[in-house]
């Protein structure tokens, strides 16, 4: 019988088994492929948990040395697309831009899909920016990983390696993360087996939104606007009074704080010059905890990946328009294992809906 009971946002509904994370809302913990956060993000680069995620699917080997190379060449292949991007995107930022970068591939280019399109976004995404700065776009180095590459085409540049590292660990603590919105979307178009690309491009969609990926560059216009940690009580007071949600803030599974969003403050810590920005960040994000706890009693909204990845890309000197952009880079990687998972054992994802509507006489 047709169960009536609807839950708008499927909370607590397991839609299927998973070999890829988990994340332990109540413990703070998230596990990818049998590695806590911590181990993982120490231990290997994008390339290694991109390698980890992929490992036993595909084509095209996927150890990391494997994964290296693939990701090399298919920034080199994506950059012959970059006039063509280029011409199709004036006006559009740095997400919608990409959107319609994804879309330009080919489902019958020979290279392996998920390569394809975890090299075309950086390549894609640095070309952007740089044509927004009116400069041409700057070649891959097949010999860097994603993220030194990225850095260098995005500045004209080796960037340091404190801040290559900081980018490293950024993509690879956001590369996967349960069956968050855009995770999801990825696995209900793979079910239907459009092909990977096609549930790429729709999990880039799900990720744009203010609710999910698009949350850092708001965190940065909202510690622009307190602009001082003592004002950010009466700040944080007025807008929930006003019902507005703070971007950084709440997470669906986490009831605890986002262990990613420790990982990503430790790396602010490691880069030049960030000591003052990152103390008002802090102060201000004591007092956002403290205005929840006020207006918010017993909802449990505590810090999420959002709020210290906005200072991280900010230190990394990425445009805050790029932010979301940034964290497809990374979690593209995810939505590939999720999608060749998908592929491999589910069902076309068909849920049911609860008709309210009127019926005929
Ligand atoms: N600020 C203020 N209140 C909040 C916040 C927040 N950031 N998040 C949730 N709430 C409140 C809601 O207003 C609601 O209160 P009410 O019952 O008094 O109306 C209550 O908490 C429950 O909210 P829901 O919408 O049911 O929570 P849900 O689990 O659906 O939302 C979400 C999760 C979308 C992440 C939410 O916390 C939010 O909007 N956060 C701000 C945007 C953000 O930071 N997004 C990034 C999330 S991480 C990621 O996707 C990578």
């Amino acid at each position: 019988m047709l169960q009536t009971r609807v839950d708008s946002g499927l909370d607590g509904v397991i839609v299927a088994d998973t070999v890829m994370s988990e994340v332990d809302g109540e413990g703070g913990r998230l596990i990818v492929r049998g590695h806590g956060l911590q181990e993982l993000v120490a231990g290997r680069g994008f390339e290694g948990v991109a390698a980890l995620l992929w490992s036993g699917y595909g084509d095209g080997g996927n150890d990391e040395p494997a994964v290296r190379d693939g990701l090399a060449a298919a920034r080199a292949r994506a950059f012959a697309d970059v006039p063509r991007l280029l011409a199709a995107t004036k006006g559009l930022n740095p997400v919608e831009a990409l959107r319609v970068g994804l879309a330009m591939l080919p489902d019958s280019d020979p290279t392996p899909h998920h390569y394809l399109v975890c090299g075309a976004m950086p390549v894609f995404l640095a070309a952007l920016l740089n044509a927004h700065k009116g400069l041409s776009a700057i070649a891959p180095d097949p010999t860097l990983t994603t993220a030194q590459d990225l850095l260098r085409m995005i500045r004209g540049q080796r960037a340091g390696e404190v801040f290559e590292k900081g980018l490293d660990t950024y993509l690879a603590t956001v590369a996967d993360h349960g069956f968050n919105a855009s995770t999801f979307t990825a696995r209900v178009v793979g079910s239907t087996r459009a092909g990977l690309i096609s549930s790429v491009l729709a999990a880039l969609c799900a990720l744009k939104g203010p609710l999910h990926g698009g949350a850092p560059g708001p965190v940065l216009d909202m510690l622009d606007e307190i602009g001082e940690a003592e004002r950010a009580r009466a700040w944080f007071d007025q807008a929930l009074a006003r019902g507005e949600r703070l971007p950084g803030f709440g997470h669906r599974i986490y009831k605890v704080r986002d262990p990613r969003a420790d990982v990503l403050k430790a790396t602010v810590a490691d880069m030049p010059m960030t000591a003052g920005r990152l103390a008002f960040a802090a102060n201000v994000e004591k007092e956002a905890l403290a205005a929840l706890r006020r207006h918010k009693p017993g909802q449990r909204l505590d810090t999420n990946v959002e709020y210290y990845t906005a200072t991280l890309l900010e230190a990394l000197d990425v445009p805050r328009a790029a932010f979301t952009a940034l964290f497809a880079v990374g979690r593209v990687a995810g939505w590939c294992a999720h999608i060749f998972e998908q592929e491999e054992g589910g069902r076309i994802i068909r849920p049911q809906s609860n008709y309210v509507g009127p019926r005929p006489q």
